[in-house]
């Protein structure tokens, strides 16, 4: 794999996965992230990195948490925003995807945010956009399909990190932590992406599920699979739930949300068979009551789902800001 960054530079262009991050990468976008976290504690939580850059969010897909916080990201660094509401856009009228980033890019976007709802979109409107702009217009895959949520997976892992030690997160910091990846494996985009960085930063990661939502091909990652919960949780120090994506199983892949809850649910009693300091995160959106349950998600002593949406703002800017040209905030 080539070297990514040179000298402190970021040369990635694209961000569409994880699986060929650097720990160098990994690193230098904790790092940014740090900075921009203590940015956005100051009074005035804008700062001039990208003015002049347009930022365009197409998001073909539903989204809270990540359109808005990308664009409060790329509001904080002054550059100019657009959202692209595909409902009301021509998309309706039959002009296709590329043809709708092609015109994006003739308006003089400089950073496209992709969401969709197909695998490999955002890497088609990238090879467009290196064919079209010889390498001047960088695309963040915002979420495609089941293949990768880098930007969520690299705010866990911000999350992570900081959880550890806020003055001075690292990867590292997670070495041999116990981490369990628990529920609907087979239709998480955040799962595959998560289990890049988390194996990076040389974490016990474990994958958890029911053998319809866990199927064995996923032992090609080279970590555990365990289709029993309870089996899996001594020792553990961080459960990442995930949602149950219904709209994207096809026929009966569960008994019943209440029977979900039963054998894979997070419970406190659960919680009190894993190590003594252990956290909860979810991606969201969360299905209360099925994933954890709801005074869990709320429990500011387990849970990291607020920090996790936190952290979305302060990684979403520092990937921006690299992408955009910059180089480390002093
Ligand atoms: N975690 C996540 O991607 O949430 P949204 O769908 O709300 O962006």
């Amino acid at each position: 794999m080539e070297e990514q960054i040179v000298g402190g530079q970021w040369q990635r262009r694209h961000v569409l996965t994880l699986s060929d991050f650097t720990d160098l990468e990994y690193e230098m976008a904790i790092q940014t992230a740090a900075s921009f976290r203590e940015v956005l504690t100051r009074r005035n939580r804008k700062v001039p990195a990208l003015q002049g850059k347009v930022v365009a969010n197409l998001f073909f897909e539903p989204s809270t948490r990540t359109r808005n916080s990308f664009e409060l990201a790329s509001k904080r660094l002054s550059a100019d925003t657009v959202n692209f509401s595909p409902g009301h856009s021509s998309l309706s009228k039959g002009e296709t995807i590329l043809d709708t980033a092609r015109t994006f890019w003739a308006m003089g976007t400089d950073l496209m945010i992709i969401r969709h709802r197909q695998a490999g979109v955002p890497q088609a409107i990238a090879r467009e956009m290196d064919r079209m702009s010889q390498g001047k217009v960088g695309i963040l895959n915002a979420g495609d399909g089941q293949h990768a949520h880098p930007t969520q997976a690299l705010l866990d892992l911000f999350a992570l990190c900081t959880h550890l030690n806020s003055a001075d997160p690292h990867p590292k910091l997670l070495a041999g932590k116990k981490i369990l990846i628990v529920g609907d494996i087979l239709h998480s985009r955040v799962a595959r992406s998560n289990i890049w960085s988390l194996k990076a930063a040389g974490a016990d990661l474990h994958l958890v599920g029911p053998p319809t939502l866990l199927p064995k091909t996923f032992a090609t990652y080279g970590v555990p699979l365990h289709w029993q919960l309870d089996d899996a949780l001594p020792g553990t120090d961080f459960i990442m739930t995930l949602r149950l994506q219904q709209e994207r199983m096809e026929g009966h892949l569960l008994p019943s949300l209440r029977e979900y809850h039963q054998q894979y649910g997070m419970t406190r009693d659960r919680l009190q068979r894993c190590h003594p300091n252990v956290k909860i995160l979810h991606p969201g959106p969360v299905n209360r009551g099925v994933e954890l349950s709801s005074d869990l998600m709320e429990d500011a002593a387990l849970s990291l789902i607020e920090q996790q949406v936190t952290s979305g703002v302060a990684v979403r800017m520092a990937l921006l800001y690299l992408m955009g040209g910059g180089r480390l905030p002093d």
